[in-house]
């Protein structure tokens, strides 16, 4: 009964394991190639699985470009700060907020409009590289990018104290701080890209 039992259990696992080695096998193979190295690329960011579920879908895009790669978390985060920003005039007509939260919310809009501008400056800039400006087009990038993400933090704190309610405050939190984490994984990529060519 057991001996039969731990039979089943093997097949069931073998079965599993075949179906995933099939799974995986049936991918193109430029795609799990890309996937491989967007999971180790993204290993050296701050937030890896936000970085790896947020550009596995351009694996076969990117393949095992380090400036594809970079291109590609810049482009997300640029998409993810427009919705953001869309997301935040929602939220701002949704929650009856008190004057300060009015000032704090029309202040984060503001920077998010800054950071979409710094963001698309540097995919601009991303998209004119060549072998001679290279080192000057990174510098910017990188200063723009950096820029960005201090425009994000500023928004968070805006919204930091006690004085402010909890639903305005946690639904802003939300969703600053997912824009914020995709562009720190997009900086983190894009100087990794910068250093292969320091
Ligand atoms: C590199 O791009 C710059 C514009 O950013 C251009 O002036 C220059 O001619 C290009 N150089 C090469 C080698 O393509």
């Amino acid at each position: 009964m057991e001996s039969h039992f731990r039979m089943s259990l093997l097949a069931a696992a073998l079965l599993i394991s075949s179906s995933l080695h099939l799974g995986s096998a049936a991918r193109p193979a430029g795609g799990t190639a890309g996937t491989e190295f967007i999971r180790t690329s993204c290993g050296a960011t701050a937030y890896p699985s936000l970085c790896y579920s947020s550009l596995s879908s351009h694996a076969s895009a990117i393949q095992r470009s380090p400036k594809l790669l970079a291109h590609a978390a810049l482009s997300v985060s640029i998409d993810t700060a427009r919705a953001t920003s869309t997301d935040m005039y929602r939220l701002s007509r949704s929650f009856r907020m008190t004057p300060r939260e009015v000032s704090a919310m029309r202040d984060c809009l503001e920077e998010l409009g800054d950071t979409v501008d710094r963001l698309s400056r540097s995919m601009a800039e991303m998209n004119q590289i060549n072998g001679s400006n290279f080192g000057l087009m990174m510098s910017d990038i990188q200063t723009w990018v950096s820029a960005a993400l201090t425009d994000e933090d500023t928004c968070m704190e805006g919204f930091v104290g006690n004085a402010m309610a909890g639903g305005v405050k946690t639904a802003v939190r939300g969703k600053i701080v997912n824009v914020a984490h995709v562009t720190s994984n997009a900086l983190a990529l894009i100087n990794s890209y910068a250093s292969l060519h320091g």
